[in-house]
């Protein structure tokens, strides 16, 4: 059986306020998208995933929607998006747009309605509960309705004078989450989603997909030992998220918006999940691929560069998404940390990484800038633009940083480094958004394609292989035994086909034996194959075919 066409694909993630300003208003545009797309097509990723473009009050840079057929100004218009959506199909590529279906923004006009009265024709599309006639938890308008936490902690009960009740918001206040359970919301929901497929988006990346239903009860979520939530464990503020996460019924509408979604041919649904494997894996299907049709996997965000690591990471992720399952293997997006900066922001080292994200049994996603090696750059929670570090301000960032978590999310959002120019070539406004990090003027896209043996060219390359070799985008994968310590090999094989990945991930040079192939790919100029020997220089790695 050969493996569907959405299981081969890679994926880049463009952020549009930070990719390219086409009108020089210091943000980026979907018009900036387009001069950029042959940019895109050359590098050899063909899906792109554009992070929400539509109307926003911009409070949570677009994750916040009050239109969601209609574009926001400072992206361009509608007739950009058709452009784009056109443009990306000529060069046989494919687009997927950002559904964020949990929440609209307190702007959305279905809000406002619902907001006004206890009794107008919207009173039900969000969760409204009334104040407790308790003494405990106290909250702006008497007594908040249970004890259930929001994502980014505190309570996330937020009281609306105009019905004397409360709005219940998973992620922030501005954001409130919509009622699953009336099925007029599901309806205008997926009507939403038919419009953008039946105008050629080729699928959606789903924002916060496994909170959107919450216990039908709203009953209080018990106690957990555990002060902030990790990649795998998404519970926090000392309470487990047993009745806000994962309920029953979302993974049933996981399907349901699979048949939405089948009804246009083979479209994509790449579910931003949090949790355990195991979870995230059953919103794809119990036996067949029925559900989403991806999820990430985060857990490797918070990687070791170390061969035993990898290795044991790749088993742990065969082992929970076997054929008909497929993996998203993701170093970065608008929300973690860039893991260069886990290795030193070493692009040695991220041509490691990347080389097993291209070449393991699974779909590569890449966050924009990760080709050239962009790093974070660190900035006062004070003077944030995102939301999440002003309810943290009080709290030494150094806290953050030892537990691991991006609070302050502007630092991976900085604009595209295209060139030594002003403002790295992303705008000729005076001021851009967010500042451009100062190491533009070596680390960028224009500098990077002159050196042959420069991440983006190393990028470029995996893409261009992964294009043409099967195997690797829908082979099986077998960990090769017996290597020397501090080296990863695998093969990727279908039918006689056959290619090996051989990494060292470490900094002293290895020498061994292996069997005679064609080197097709050498990430270190002093990794070489002569006869049966192999010599790999430190952090270096090589294709054979
Ligand atoms: C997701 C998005 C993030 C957003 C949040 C709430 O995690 O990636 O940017 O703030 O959902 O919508």
């Amino acid at each position: 059986m050969t493996a569907p066409c959405h299981h081969k694909i890679t994926i880049y993630q463009i952020y549009p306020r930070s990719f390219y300003d086409s009108n020089n208003d210091g943000i980026g545009d979907l018009k900036g998208i387009l001069q950029k797309l042959d940019y895109l097509h050359e590098l050899g990723f063909e899906t792109l995933w554009i992070s929400p473009f539509f109307s926003s009050p911009q409070a949570d840079f677009g994750y916040d929607i009050s239109n969601y057929t209609d574009i926001a100004p400072e992206y361009g218009k509608m007739e950009d998006a058709l452009q784009l959506i056109e443009e990306i199909h000529k060069r046989g590529m494919k687009i997927v747009f950002d559904m964020v279906m949990n929440h609209t923004s307190d702007q959305h006009a279905w809000f406002k309605e619902s907001r006004s009265s206890r009794d107008n024709p919207k009173a039900d599309w969000y969760l409204w509960r009334d104040p407790l006639p308790s003494l405990l938890r106290r909250g702006a308008g008497g007594e908040v309705p249970n004890n259930w936490k929001s994502m980014t902690g505190g309570s996330g009960w937020h009281y609306a004078e105009e019905r004397d009740q409360y709005y219940w918001s998973s992620f922030l206040p501005m954001k409130p989450d919509l009622n699953y359970r009336n099925p007029e919301v599901k309806k205008a929901m997926l009507n939403i989603v038919r419009f953008w497929l039946g105008k050629g988006v080729d699928g959606f990346r789903l924002d916060i997909f496994n909170v959107i239903y919450k216990d039908a009860e709203f009953r209080d979520n018990p106690f957990a030992f555990q002060l902030a939530p990790t990649e795998t464990n998404p519970s926090g503020f000392f309470q487990e998220a047993k009745y806000t996460l994962n309920q029953s019924e979302s993974f049933t509408f996981a399907k349901e918006l699979r048949a939405v979604c089948d009804e246009f041919g083979e479209k994509m649904l790449l579910g931003e999940i949090s949790g355990d494997r195991e979870t995230t894996r059953k919103f794809l299907g119990e036996e067949t691929n029925d559900g989403l049709t991806h999820a990430f996997d985060f857990d490797m965000l918070t990687f070791k560069f170390t061969a035993e690591y990898f290795g044991d990471l790749i088993k742990k992720i065969e082992a929970n998404y076997p054929d008909p399952f497929m993996p998203i293997y993701v170093f970065g997006n608008h929300d973690r940390r860039r893991s260069i900066n886990r290795i030193g922001e070493d692009q040695q080292k991220a041509k490691l990484i990347h080389t097993l994200q291209m070449t393991v049994r699974g779909v590569p996603c890449i966050y924009y800038g990760e080709e050239i090696g962009m790093t974070n750059l660190k900035q006062s929670f004070a003077a944030a633009l995102d939301p999440i570090p002003h309810k943290f301000k009080f709290i030494p960032p150094i806290f953050f940083d030892m537990i691991g978590l991006t609070i302050n999310r502007d630092e991976v959002r900085t604009p595209m480094q295209w060139d030594g120019t002003r403002n790295a070539g992303f705008s000729f406004a005076e001021k851009t958004w967010l500042p451009v990090h100062e190491n533009y003027r070596e680390i960028n896209v224009a500098a990077e394609s002159e050196d042959e043996n420069s991440l983006l060219n190393t990028i470029c390359a995996l893409a261009k292989i992964r294009q043409t070799e099967k195997s690797l985008q829908e082979g099986t994968l077998e960990i090769l035994e017996g290597l020397p310590s501090g080296v990863l090999g695998y093969a990727r094989k279908l039918g006689n086909e056959k290619i090996v990945i051989l990494l060292n991930f470490e900094e002293k040079e290895k020498q061994f034996e292996f069997e005679n192939a064609e080197c097709i790919l050498k990430l270190s100029p002093k990794d070489q194959t002569k006869n049966k020997a192999i010599y790999l220089g430190g952090f270096g790695g090589m294709i054979l075919k």
